[in-house]
């Protein structure tokens, strides 16, 4: 049993705790959490969650409002294996020397640049340089859902060259003091944005320039890819290896799935913890080729992309699993599908 804690319970902590605890070899030994809120007393009193304050001077916070506090950081430290720090983009860096002190291995989320971590991870693509590792950061939500997209076109017919407009929501639900409310904004209004330089950190040597667009929406990003493929190839065969490609799941306008606002409905509709959507989900509508050219459309639930993706981390540094049989755990416990999930029209 693998003895797990998070660091953080926002978006991300709190998705993470709860895939920890459906895993039949791990066991979530605490969270620690600054802020004694709505949500962690819901986690306390429905799903039994530990938490544990950041410092001494955390407790009395906690104890004033009168829920149970396990102890300090320090504490939850000497208990586990594996500490998943979800801390807000740019804390965790602060955060692994005390990690590093305490002789835990440690995941890092994607708002830490690439060297906070040995290995930039995606399940997918390189679990196996993972395997052993101290410090590994799981990527962002882009930088997943174009991976996983990248690499299985590589594989299959070879990249030569991607370009990427990504348009990114803005804020999750929850950031209400972050816009914009009525804009479009190049961000960054350079190009490329950063998006290339990461991907490229999980996937070295793959030719690609992203351009990002922020938008006015909470939930999802859409991707409009072009790529040039190695070989030339049909429409038929493209469908064909991403219906069958783990992790990615194809929809269609004439099924009735037209925008991003689908994706929040159809995780909803099919009754999944807060909405996920684990998976990409690419319009085999949007799905053309044309020589080596290929055109697509993918959208990318960003507050639960990299989840399956933390809990392979977990395997990955923690045990001798392979990567198919990690990921075959993760996505029979987590309802991961793929393939096209609705009759095509
Ligand atoms: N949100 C996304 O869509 C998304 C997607 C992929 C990757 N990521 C990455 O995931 C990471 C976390 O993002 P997020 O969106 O989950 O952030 P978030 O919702 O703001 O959650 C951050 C959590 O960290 C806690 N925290 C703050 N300071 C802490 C400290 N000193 N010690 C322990 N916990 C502390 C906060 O506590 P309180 O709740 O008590 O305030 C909160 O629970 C970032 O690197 C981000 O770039 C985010």
């Amino acid at each position: 049993m693998i003895r797990v804690g998070v660091v953080g319970y926002g978006t991300i902590g709190s998705r993470v705790a709860d895939a920890v605890r459906s895993q039949s070899d791990m066991k979530l030994v605490g969270v620690v959490k600054p802020t004694p809120d709505y949500r962690a007393e819901i986690a306390v009193s429905l799903r039994g969650v530990r938490f544990f304050a950041p410092s001494e001077g955390g407790l009395r916070a906690w104890r004033e409002r009168g829920l149970p506090i396990h102890g300090t950081l320090d504490d939850l430290l000497r208990e586990v294996d594996v500490v998943v720090d979800t801390t807000p983009g740019g804390k965790g860096r602060g955060m692994r020397d005390t990690y590093e002190s305490t002789g835990v291995k440690a995941i890092f989320q994607g708002g830490e640049p690439p060297d906070v971590a040995e290995v930039s991870f995606v399940a997918q693509v390189n679990y196996d340089a993972a395997r052993g590792r101290r410090f590994v950061r799981v990527v962002s939500c882009n930088t997943t859902g174009l991976a996983r997209l990248l690499y299985a076109l590589d594989r299959e017919f070879g990249v030569e060259r991607a370009i990427v407009t990504l348009v990114r929501r803005a804020a999750d639900p929850k950031e209400v003091k972050k816009g914009p409310i009525d804009a479009l904004v190049p961000d960054p209004p350079r190009i490329p944005s950063h998006h290339g330089p990461d991907l490229q950190t999980v996937v070295p040597g793959l030719n690609v320039i992203t351009m990002a667009v922020k938008a006015p929406t909470t939930h999802s990003h859409v991707h409009s890819l072009a790529v040039k493929l190695g070989r030339e190839t049909s429409r038929e065969d493209v469908l064909g290896m991403l219906s069958s490609e783990r992790r990615i799941v194809l929809v269609s306008a004439a099924s009735g799935f037209r925008s991003t606002a689908d994706v929040l409905d159809i995780g909803r509709e099919l009754g999944r913890p807060r909405a996920d959507i684990y998976e990409n989900v690419v319009w085999a509508d949007s799905v053309s080729v044309n020589g080596r050219w290929l055109y697509l459309f993918q959208a990318i639930h960003q507050e639960a992309i990299v989840i399956p993706e933390n809990i392979d981390a977990i395997r990955a540094i923690a045990t001798d699993l392979s990567a198919e049989r990690s990921m075959d755990l993760t996505d029979a416990s987590l309802g991961v599908k793929s393939g096209r999930i609705f009759r095509p029209p």
